[in-house]
């Protein structure tokens, strides 16, 4: 499967590089039917795809979420591109959606939908208040952004038009995107009384994404400032309130993800769902090509349930380039010896599951210098 965007504009849009994405989203929808942690009976759950081009989101979660787990589940999928939608419908495949052609910020101001997803070209920005109108008490919000330079710090006046906020190029630019993303949209949930709790949030390639449980909660709403801080550039990168210059933010400086769920998407779980077999396969598909799209599914849902936990609380990230610096040493360590030394140590350790090799521990700087020194 290619990597990088495709152009937009083209009716009957289909982008191939978007099926990790696809296939994360199929497996938390998935789990959130399996283990009820949106609602507890799923019973008529509302799903919406917003900006759906010609639904293979939908689809994938129609024809890959066992049969008996979307009983009464609704999906819509949308999309204002009435040639797209067109398409969609004429695909045939059997699956059950509702159809909608037109802007999605007006559908969700008008309906109620307990789960939607947002994947815009460019920035979500201009959709994410409409769904936060549209959410009930509890619901779920799925946002894609592909517009990473301004997010990653390298579109300064974007940056700070979109979120308010600025990251700097530098190897923390990922997590520091996923974190500006997350507090703007945690500051959007606080202006309707709701606070957001993190499932899922990754950064792949030419894209970022953040999966939020949503809940209405006055109170909590009231204290999202103490969610939304900066990250300094001393040699732990600390994430704090204090804003010390040189630093990047506003951002959010709470759990990246919910330790249970993400704990679930393991790449057994992937394939399980997401896996074709030869019984249920293209016809023109070799064996090599089955390979491939389960090495594909596997590559999906790497180092997520393993750094899961650590993701879901405070952490000591450390891009692995710049250890040797650090630790006064010729080279960087393997990435698995240095994940064994730690836990060795006694420590929390694991890959960091965005793009580039990175470390995250709960030791502090002081003991990972050490380890490394000793490796
Ligand atoms: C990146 S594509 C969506 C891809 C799709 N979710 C998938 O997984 O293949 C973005 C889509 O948003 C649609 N779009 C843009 N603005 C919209 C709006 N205000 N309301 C509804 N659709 C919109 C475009 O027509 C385009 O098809």
């Amino acid at each position: 499967m290619p990597r990088g965007p495709i152009s937009a504009g083209e009716t009957g849009f289909y982008n191939p590089a978007m099926a990790a994405p696809r296939t994360r989203s199929v497996l938390l929808l998935a789990d959130a039917l399996e283990y009820g942690w949106l609602t507890r009976s799923n019973s008529g759950l509302r799903v919406l795809e917003s900006l759906c081009s010609t639904g293979t989101r939908s689809r994938r979660w129609c024809t890959e979420i066992p049969e008996k787990l979307l009983e009464n589940v609704i999906i819509t999928a949308n999309d204002r591109d009435a040639g797209a939608i067109e398409w969609a419908k004429s695909y045939g495949d059997g699956t059950v959606i509702n159809w909608s052609q037109e802007d999605a910020r007006i559908l969700m101001h008008r309906d109620s939908f307990q789960w939607i997803d947002i994947d815009p070209f460019g920035s979500p920005i201009t959709f994410i208040d409409s769904a936060m109108q549209s959410l009930p008490r509890v619901g779920m919000l799925e946002i894609t952004a592909t517009d990473t330079a301004a997010l990653c710090g390298s579109a300064s006046d974007a940056s700070k038009r979109r979120y308010g906020g600025l990251g700097l190029n530098d190897s923390y630019r990922h997590d520091d995107a996923i974190r500006i993303l997350l507090a703007t949209v945690a500051k959007a949930a606080a202006q309707h009384d709701r606070i957001i709790e993190p499932i899922l949030s990754l950064f792949d390639g030419h894209h970022l994404r953040v999966s939020v449980r949503v809940r209405k909660s006055r109170k909590k709403a009231s204290q999202v400032g103490e969610m939304i801080g900066w990250r300094h550039r001393d040699a732990a990168a600390t994430l704090s309130l204090e804003k010390v210059e040189p630093c990047s933010g506003p951002l959010w400086i709470g759990p990246l993800c919910d330790a249970e769920i993400a704990g679930r998407i393991t790449e057994e779980k992937a394939l399980q769902l997401c896996g074709a077999d030869e019984d249920v396969m293209p016809e023109y598909w070799t064996a090599n090509d089955l390979e491939l799209s389960h090495r594909e599914i596997i590559r999906s849902v790497r180092f997520i349930a393993e750094s899961a936990d650590l993701m879901s609380r405070n952490h000591l990230f450390m891009p692995i380039d710049l250890l040797p610096r650090l630790a006064g040493l010729a080279g960087p360590p393997a990435m698995n010896s240095l994940i064994g030394a730690l836990q060795t140590a006694g420590h929390c350790a694991a890959r960091g599951p965005n793009m580039d090799p990175t470390i995250l521990t709960d030791a502090t700087l002081d003991e990972l210098i050490t380890v490394v020194q000793n490796l």
